[in-house]
C-alpha cells in the first residue's frame, strides 16, 4: 500500500516546501487524518522544527554540504527562533549513516553533571526538593554539549566550510526574525518563572510587555556568540569569556531555593563528546537504530517494537483497539525495565535489555485480552553480576526539538536537540542563550528502600534521557529517519510513527499527524480534540484508565524510498520539510 501511494507521489513537484494546509478534523472518520501530502524530493531533504532553521539547512544541502553541515546551521538557526527548545546552553544526540562507509554513528552529546555534584544535589535536609524548585536557577544547569558535538559531526562528516555555517543565523541574529506564534505563546504563558531573572526577562519582556507574535527580535549578543564559535571553534565556547559568563551566571541566578549552582570553568574544560555504539532492534525485517545510554531511547522503543513483532498489526489496522492494547502494554513494559535498569551506562551498568530470549518473554505477556493488570521490570540476563536496584523517577518535560536530514550523497542524520524544559533553566548566559535544566533528568532521591537508584546524580555523569533519535535501517541502507521532541513521551511519539509507517502503510505526513495514544505507567493518554478520543471507550473495557490531553510531539520524518525522498513535519508545532 505504502510503495503505490510513494508511486503517485513522485508526479509531485521537484522542489518542495511543506504546506501549512490546516487539517479539517471533521473529514476523518476513524484515526487516520486527511492530511496534507507529504513533502517529496530526489535529491536531499531537511526537515526541522522552524521554516528558517529548514531554510538554513536547505541552503548548505543546495549548496553541496553534507547532512552535518547543514544540521550546524539549522541548530545555531533554531537556537535563535526556537529558543525555548535546544541551543547552545544545552545537549543533544546525533544518529549518523555514512553512506560512503556504510556506517552508523552515534554521537553523545549529553549535558555532564558538574565534578562538584554529588547525589543529594536535589536535596534539602534529607528532603528531595519541588521540581519546579530546581529546576529554575543555575542548580540544574549541566555542562552544554551541543557546540561541540556540531563540531565533532562536522570534524567527521563536514565537506562544507564551518564558519560559513553560522552566516543564515547571525544574519537572522542581527538582522531580526519575526517571532513565531509558538514561542509567542510560550513567552506569555511563562512569564512568572522567565520573569525570575533580570537578563532573561529583559530579552522575552522588553519594556515590560512580552514579545508578540510576528514582532522582530534581535540578538546581538547571540550573533557575537556565533561570531566567535565560527572563528576560532568551539574552543571560544568551553574556555574564556563565553565560558567564563555561562559560569557566571549559573552561579549568580540561584532561584528559589538559594542554592547555588556548581558548574565551574574546570566542567567547561573538561567536556567530551562521546562515539557510542548505535543500538538497534530487529522489526519487521528492518533494524531500527538509535541512542542507547544514557540515552533509554533507543532501548525502550526496541523494546516496545521486540514486543509487537510477534503480533500482526499491519492485519489490525489503526481503529483496532487491541493494535492500541498491544503497543498500551508493551509500552508500559519497557517503561518498567527503564525506570529500574536505564542510567549512564559508564557509571552503572546494565543488562542486556533487547535480548531475543528476554524480549521473547516479555512479549508473550501480552497474548491475553485485557490490559494488563500489574506491570514490572523483567529480569533481563546480565554480562554482571546482577544489582539490586530501586526504580527511578524523573519527569522529563515535554521541551526539545528534532532535526532529520538526508544529503545529496544519500548520508542520513537524525538529531535531537534539548534544552530540557521549555525555556531550560530560564538562566540566559550573556552570550545571548539560554542555558539547560538537564540535572533534573536525574532522579532526585538517591535510594528506595537501600537500593540504589541507578539514574541518581554523580560528578561527571549524564541524567538519563527519553530522547529518541532514530535511523531505521533495511539491507544496510537508511528507511526512515525519525525522532520528536516530547519528555519521555517521545518514546511513544517515535515508536508509533514507525508503527505507523511500516505496518500501517502511511505515508510520513499521515504517520507523523495520526493521533497520539500514548502509555507509560499505566494511564492511558488519548489526544484531546481527535479522534484518539473514539477509543476511551474500547480501551475501557479492556482495563486502561484513560486521560485526555494535549499531546504535542514535533515529529519530523524523511523517508527514503525507490521513488525518491518523502518527508513528514508535525502539524502541532511550526516546523517542515524542505526538499529538491
Ligand atoms: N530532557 C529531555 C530528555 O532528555 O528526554
Amino acid at each position: 500500500m505504502r510503495y503505490l501511494l510513494i508511486a503517485a507521489l513522485a508526479a509531485s513537484p521537484a522542489v518542495a516546501q511543506q504546506a501549512a494546509d490546516a487539517v479539517d478534523p471533521e473529514a476523518a472518520t476513524g484515526l487516520v487524518q486527511d492530511a496534507p501530502a507529504p513533502v517529496t524530493s530526489q535529491d536531499w531533504m531537511v526537515a526541522a522544527a522552524n521554516p528558517l532553521a529548514s531554510e538554513a539547512g536547505a541552503r548548505v544541502l543546495r549548496e553541496g554540504g553534507s547532512a552535518a553541515d547543514a544540521m550546524v546551521a539549522v541548530q545555531a538557526v533554531l537556537g535563535l527562533v526556537e529558543p525555548q527548545s535546544s541551543g547552545l546552553g544545552g545537549g543533544a544526540f546525533l544518529v549518523y549513516y555514512d553512506a560512503e562507509t556504510g556506517e552508523m554513528t552515534t554521537l553523545d552529546g549529553r549535558e555532564k553533571a558538574p565534578l562538584a555534584a554529588t547525589p543529594t544535589l536535589f536535596q534539602v535536609d534529607g528532603d528531595t526538593m519541588g521540581f519546579w524548585d530546581a529546576v529554575v536557577g543555575g542548580l540544574s544547569v549541566g555542562t552544554p554539549g551541543t557546540p561541540m558535538l556540531m563540531e565533532e559531526a562536522h570534524r567527521r562528516w563536514g565537506t562544507a566550510n564551518w564558519g560559513g555555517l553560522f552566516e543564515d543565523a547571525i544574519a537572522h541574529a542581527e538582522d531580526g526574525f519575526a517571532v513565531s506564534p509558538r514561542l509567542a505563546m510560550l513567552v506569555a504563558d511563562g512569564r512568572d518563572r522567565l520573569e525570575t531573572f533580570a537578563d532573561t526577562a529583559a530579552y522575552f519582556y522588553p519594556d515590560g510587555e512580552p514579545i508578540a507574535e510576528g514582532d522582530t527580535l534581535t540578538n546581538q549578543a547571540y550573533a557575537d556568540t556565533l561570531r566567535a564559535i565560527a572563528a576560532h571553534g568551539t574552543d571560544a565556547f568551553y574556555s574564556g569569556e563565553i565560558a567564563e559568563g555561562i559560569v557566571a551566571a549559573v552561579r549568580a541566578n540561584t532561584g528559589v531555593t538559594g542554592v547555588e549552582g556548581l558548574l565551574s570553568m574546570e566542567d567547561m574544560a573538561a567536556y567530551d563528546v562521546v562515539e557510542r555504539p548505535a543500538v538497534c532492534a530487529p522489526y519487521r525485517g528492518a533494524e531500527v537504530c538509535g541512542m542507547g545510554p544514557p540515552s533509554s531511547g533507543a532501548l525502550t522503543v526496541g523494546q516496545i517494537l521486540m514486543m509487537l513483532e510477534p503480533h500482526d498489526l499491519a492485519a489490525m489496522g489503526p481503529d483496532d483497539p487491541d493494535a492500541w492494547r498491544l503497543i498500551g502494554d508493551a509500552s508500559r513494559l519497557a517503561f518498567a525495565d527503564r525506570g529500574l535498569y536505564m542510567a549512564d551506562s559508564d557509571f552503572v551498568p546494565m543488562p542486556r535489555l533487547l535480548d531475543a530470549g528476554y524480549m521473547a518473554g516479555r512479549a508473550a505477556l501480552l497474548f491475553g485480552d485485557d490490559a494488563l493488570p500489574e506491570v514490572s521490570a523483567g529480569n533481563p540476563p546480565w554480562d554482571h553480576a546482577a544489582l539490586d536496584l530501586a526504580p527511578g523517577w524523573s519527569p522529563s518535560m515535554p521541551s526539545t526539538s528534532h532535526i532529520s536530514i538526508v544529503d545529496a550523497d544519500g548520508n542520513a542524520l537524525s538529531m535531537t536537540t534539548t534544552i530540557e524544559n521549555g525555556f531550560g533553566s530560564r538562566v540566559m548566559a550573556p552570550g545571548g542563550f539560554l542555558l539547560n535544566n538537564e540535572l533534573t533528568d536525574f532522579s532526585f532521591a538517591t535510594h528506595d528502600d537501600g537500593r540504589p537508584v541507578a539514574n541518581r546524580v554523580e560528578p561527571g555523569k549524564r541524567p538519563r534521557s527519553s530522547m529518541s533519535p532514530t535511523i531505521v535501517m533495511r539491507n544496510g541502507t537508511p528507511e526512515l529517519v525519525v525522532g520528536s521532541p516530547g519528555g519521555s513521551r517521545i518514546i511513544g511519539y517515535v515508536a508509533k510513527t514507525i508503527v505507523a509507517y511500516m505496518d500501517w502503510g502511511l505515508d510520513p505526513q499521515e504517520a507523523v499527524a495520526l493521533p497520539h495514544l500514548v502509555n507509560r505507567f499505566g494511564t492511558y493518554d488519548l489526544e484531546e480534540g481527535t479522534t484518539a478520543e473514539d477509543l476511551a471507550g474500547p480501551l475501557g473495557e479492556m482495563g486502561f484508565e484513560t486521560n485526555v490531553r494535549d499531546l504535542t510531539s514535533g515529529l519530523h520524518v524523511v523517508a527514503v524510498t525507490d521513488q525518491g525522498l518523502v518527508g513528514g513535519a508535525d502539524p502541532r508545532r511550526e516546523g517542515v520539510a524542505i526538499g529538491e
